[in-house]
């Protein structure tokens, strides 16, 4: 039934695939079982995981805060007027200039792990709040986000007498759990740490005043996933005896758009190569699925009923990193010209797609637009 809405809606709406067609009604019921599940965490929208502006509108209409990774990010929000003031700048590595035109605009917290960004920081102004992201596990995370940035329990402690010593306003703690995240421990142990750093702060003289909890909260994908309603259970849980003047907010990116689009594409060409099948779609890793790069699985749907087989699924593009899944069993009586529509894709897709090789960006395509 899904397949016939989106195969009548692809005629209608006229665009060249690839396409994502997106259903901003989604992003509503998202919200608010987000906000059911996680009573007093505020959500921040994680932009980058789709900038569209019709996206970003609807969140500002549901009342939802933004957190940003770039100056243009912040620009693209105030196009679509939103305040400054209700942005934080989540990158804990940011560009001087970045960092000064943010400030100016009216953005006045943002994220750090490191003293040589606080030092920055400190440099565009003194009164700049900071909250410190951490390091923290995200083993089973789908799409995993350590190594590159968060400070270890030691460079915390640092960091917080550091910035006690010299009066400057780090108001609070952040982690990540890693994108699209299996496993409910993960934020039970993030929580649990920044307790602890959190009374390490007061001791310094420091008044903490927020806990961050990122995103990584998953969508209902591929395999077994915790539903938002356990996760919001751990996080209540794990957050008992926090200090009430202690606000919480969460980053939630791929939980809110996620699961609101398919990619509409179709089969280009299918080739057979010593035995083995292969079929060539019009959208590839560099055109939007990216995260296939690190072997994250989509599902594709197709309206063929022949008999499956494994198949080698494949870009576009001339590149050989281009090749999205080795084994995916389709129908083998895919064909050239054959629509094929992949679900949840309204996350990280369009929002990483280049133009490489000479294909044009995805478009998205309102449902009911
Ligand atoms: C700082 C920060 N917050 C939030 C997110 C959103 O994560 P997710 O889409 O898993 O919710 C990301 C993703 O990279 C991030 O880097």
């Amino acid at each position: 039934m899904v397949f016939d809405t989106v195969r009548a809606h692809a005629h209608e709406a006229g665009v060249a695939t690839p396409y994502l067609l997106c259903n901003l009604d989604v992003i509503d019921a998202k919200m608010a079982r987000f906000r059911a599940a996680l009573p007093g965490v505020v959500p921040y929208y994680a932009m980058k995981a789709n900038p569209d502006a019709r996206v970003l509108e609807r969140v500002k209409a549901l009342g939802g805060h933004f957190e940003i990774a770039s100056i243009y990010e912040l620009d693209m929000l105030m196009a679509c007027g939103v305040d400054p003031r209700e942005v934080f700048f989540s990158n804990p590595i940011k560009p001087l200039e970045a960092i000064r035109r943010a400030w100016e605009a009216g953005v006045s917290t943002m994220a750090v792990d490191d003293l040589d960004e606080i030092a920055k920081i400190a440099s565009v102004s003194p009164e700049i709040k900071t909250y410190l992201r951490l390091e923290t596990s995200n083993t089973g995370s789908d799409w995993p986000l350590t190594g590159k940035f968060g400070a270890s329990t030691a460079e915390a402690i640092e960091i917080i007498d550091h910035c006690a010593e010299r009066g400057l306003p780090l108001i609070g703690l952040t982690f990540h759990v890693g994108s699209q995240c299996r496993n409910l421990d993960n934020w039970h142990s993030g929580i649990e740490n920044a307790k602890l750093l959190f009374a390490r702060m007061r001791e310094a003289g420091l008044t903490p005043t927020l806990l961050n909890l990122g995103g990584g909260f998953p969508i209902q994908h591929t395999r077994p996933m915790p539903t938002i309603e356990e996760i919001g259970a751990t996080v209540h849980k794990s957050l008992d005896g926090l200090e009430p003047e202690i606000t919480v907010i969460a980053e939630p990116g791929r939980y809110l758009v996620g699961d609101s689009a398919w990619m509409v594409t179709r089969v280009v060409g299918t080739a057979t190569r010593k035995g083995h099948r292969w079929i060539y779609l019009d959208v590839g890793c560099f055109t939007g699925l990216a995260e296939t790069l690190e072997k994250f699985d989509y599902e594709l749907l197709t309206e063929r009923h022949g008999p499956e087989t494994p198949m080698s699924v494949a870009g576009p593009s001339c590149d050989t990193a281009d090749t999205l899944f080795d084994e995916k069993m389709l129908p083998e009586d895919l064909s050239a010209g054959d629509f094929v529509l992949i679900p949840n894709a309204g996350a990280y897709t369009t929002a990483y797609a280049s133009t490489f090789n000479g294909f044009p960006l995805p478009v998205m395509v309102m449902l009911g637009a």
